[in-house]
């Protein structure tokens, strides 16, 4: 399963197709302006703008942001009603202007953890944006990488006891059809920001081959130009899924 050659980009090096993001340092941001958490996330959507742009213009295809975590529940009550109404905020106004630039949205997640209408919401916004040929926008929310690699068993155990596959069919192309992320390519570029380096159960099974960058700047300080020193370190890597060097 090892991912196509990738096309050279307008710089003339190789452009991953799918770039995952990890969006850390938004409460460390605020906290060093004395500012409470909310503010930090509010400075974090406004990042996630130029990221957007900076990946079309780039020719990425996918873009992953880990916007929300399994994990974030466990926040105070506060800063997930903050969270949730920037999100409510961001969708409201933001998917017209994205929808005009050709930009296709989706989501995965645990999403009904947010409520019916924030549910109805996303599928709305899955829907009208559907036939968009841009680059595709996908928006991790109540992710977890372990929840969902659970529920891709359960579903495929189901499967198999409803007579609809064989065991011995299940390869893991087979199992990936059972993720949320099916019919997606697995991420070329995993980059997380704030200096952490960790995963944090994002996409643990379709970072198998994936190239890993860490950079030392604050999530909502994020711009056009980290973008491009991200690509640059990409580029400057060399990808043998496994094989050895020719
Ligand atoms: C991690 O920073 C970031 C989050 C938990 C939320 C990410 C959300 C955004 C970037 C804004 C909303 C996004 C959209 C798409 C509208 P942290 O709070 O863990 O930072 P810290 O580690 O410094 O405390």
């Amino acid at each position: 399963m090892a991912p196509k050659p990738l096309p050279e980009g307008k710089g003339g090096f190789p452009v991953p197709s799918h770039v995952a993001i990890i969006m850390d340092g938004n409460g460390r941001w605020a906290a060093m302006r004395g500012l409470p958490r909310i503010a930090g996330h509010r400075a974090g959507a406004d990042a996630v703008s130029r990221c957007l742009h900076a990946a079309r213009d780039a020719g990425v295809d996918y873009l992953t942001l880990y916007a929300f975590s399994s994990e974030n529940w466990r926040r105070g009550p506060a800063e997930v009603a903050d969270l949730t109404s920037l999100l409510r905020y961001y969708l409201r106004y933001k998917v017209a202007e994205l929808h005009r630039e050709n930009v296709r949205i989706c989501f995965i997640g645990e999403t009904e953890r947010f409520g019916q209408d924030l549910v109805e919401e996303l599928e709305r916004t899955e829907r009208l944006t559907a036939g968009n040929t841009g680059l595709t926008l996908v928006l991790a929310l109540s992710y977890g990488g372990r929840a969902e690699i659970a529920g891709a068993a359960r579903r495929l155990a189901e499967a198999v006891r409803d007579g609809k596959i064989e065991p011995s069919a299940v390869t893991e192309d087979v199992f990936s059809r059972y993720l949320l992320t099916a019919g997606m390519p697995d991420p070329d570029l995993i980059v997380r920001t704030s200096g952490e380096h960790r995963l944090s159960n994002f996409l643990l099974w379709q970072s198998a081959y994936s190239e890993f960058v860490f950079l030392d700047v604050l999530w909502p300080d994020f711009d056009e130009s980290h973008f491009s020193s991200m690509l640059k370190i990409y580029a400057s890597r060399e990808r043998r899924f496994g094989g050895r060097p020719g």
